[in-house]
């Protein structure tokens, strides 16, 4: 565990965050009232919301689990002084 990578973990998390936020809207829009054409187009780019949240649930549950590992940490520490 190291400061660094959580940090970047945190960014990755973050800036991810604004195209998947945009693009989840845009697909379910596009699927629900776009033309024949649109959907037929948008069809080549539909992994990339799944790509898009599997970085988010990832990064995610790294975020999630990290004050737990720190706690952890700091009790192995404790316990060895
Ligand atoms: C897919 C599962 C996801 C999990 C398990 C997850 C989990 C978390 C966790 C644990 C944090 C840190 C909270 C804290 O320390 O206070 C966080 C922060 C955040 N999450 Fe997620 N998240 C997920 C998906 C998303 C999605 C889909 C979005 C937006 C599109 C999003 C946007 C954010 C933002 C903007 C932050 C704040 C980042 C920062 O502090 O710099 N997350 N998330």
């Amino acid at each position: 565990m190291n400061k660094a990578l959580n940090k970047w973990f945190r960014q990755i998390h973050r800036w991810i965050a604004v195209p998947t936020a945009l693009l989840i809207p845009a697909a379910v829009i596009i699927k629900l009232v776009g033309s024949p054409e649109t959907v037929a187009l948008w069809e080549q780019w539909d992994k990339l919301p799944s790509i898009l949240m599997l970085f988010m649930a990832i990064t995610g549950s790294y975020l999630y689990l990290l004050p737990y590992l720190v706690k952890e940490r700091r009790r192995n520490k404790l316990s060895h002084t």
